[in-house]
């Protein structure tokens, strides 16, 4: 059966680690893996604005062999010029795998009921699995492991980084804080959800209102934009409401002394991040903006191997 990957449970804890393991081995050895199997084209279609992803997944598939190809969303029209299924047929008979960034979840999980080839999730509205996978890898390089670790996301926890925090924290056997005011929780549903899967891992995942308690002991201080893409009129409200979450010095000294600080970029200085925050001694984003494409590597070997070619699905 084709694999896809959508969420960042779409991978159990087992082969969490496999992909991570891949990920380290391909760092230390560019060229090591072998290559996609199968035909080498993979498309990356992009409705909302990217750097990191569109560079890492560019210079990973070619790394591996490949032959990127990027299709704009706008030009395309995907769901209003055609639907997602024809679009989804189109480029399952001209790409190996699909890497698609929009915003409804639903549009990537229709991509896979008709593509015939596996298609990964470049953000969506409620999740950004990519970057967690690049940022366990980047744990596991600073920290050795991931099980145990307190791991603290101030800010919007409802949007895509919190909600993809929350499982793959939680998969990864972390105890994942989430800190934000009210309205900007993550749902209680995927707050379950992270303590089901860690019900095998040891993993946690838990609202911590109060940023100074969250904030407490954690080995992990993570924060992301306030004004996710597709956000931007409510702009001026968010920064008001999310204001008291800005990850500052003070704050963060009330983590442990060797907690790392992530942020998946774009960043702010000034508003959910201070500058001398994000470009201190404990600030790890550049490895993490490396990392996404050891990881995306990883996850597109995996899911070529376990890719069946046949027609379409439907
Ligand atoms: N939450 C942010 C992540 C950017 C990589 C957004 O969706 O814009």
């Amino acid at each position: 059966m084709t694999r896809h990957f959508l969420a960042d449970d779409d991978l159990s804890a087992a082969e969490q680690k496999q992909v991570l393991a891949l990920a380290q081995s391909l760092k230390a050895d560019p060229y090591v893996a072998k290559p996609l199997e199968g035909p080498r084209t993979v498309a990356m279609v992009f409705d909302k604005p990217t750097l990191r992803t569109q560079a890492s997944f560019s210079a990973g598939i070619a790394e591996l062999g490949g032959n990127p190809m990027v299709v704009d969303g706008k030009l395309a029209g995907i769901g209003v010029r055609e639907s997602v299924a024809d679009v989804a047929r189109v480029l399952g008979r001209q790409a190996s795998q699909i890497v698609w960034r929009t915003d409804a979840q639903a549009k990537v999980e229709e991509m896979a009921q008709y593509a015939g080839v596996p298609v990964v999730n470049a953000l969506t509205d409620d999740f950004h699995p990519c970057q967690l996978l690049a940022d366990l890898l980047t744990i596991i390089e600073h920290k050795g492991a991931t099980a145990g670790l307190t791991a603290t996301f101030l800010g919007d926890g409802a949007c895509n980084m919190g909600n993809s925090w929350l499982l793959a924290g939680a998969l990864a056997g972390m105890h994942v804080r989430i800190s934000s005011p009210e309205g900007y929780e993550p749902a209680q549903e995927m707050v379950d959800r992270a303590n089901k899967l860690g019900a095998e891992t040891g993993g946690t995942g838990q609202l911590v209102r109060d940023p100074q308690a969250a904030v407490a002991g954690a080995d992990i201080v993570i924060t992301d934009t306030w004004v996710s893409m597709g956000k931007e009129a409510e702009a001026a409200e968010r920064l008001a409401d999310l204001a008291p979450y800005a990850l500052t010095a003070e704050l963060l000294a009330g983590a442990k002394p060797d907690a790392i600080v992530m942020h998946c970029l774009p960043a702010y200085r000034g508003k959910e991040i201070a500058a001398e925050v994000i470009d201190g001694p404990q600030s790890v984003i550049w490895d993490e903006a490396e990392n996404r494409r050891h990881a995306q590597k990883a996850i597109l070997t995996f899911l070529s191997e376990h890719a069946t070619p046949t027609a379409e699905q439907d």
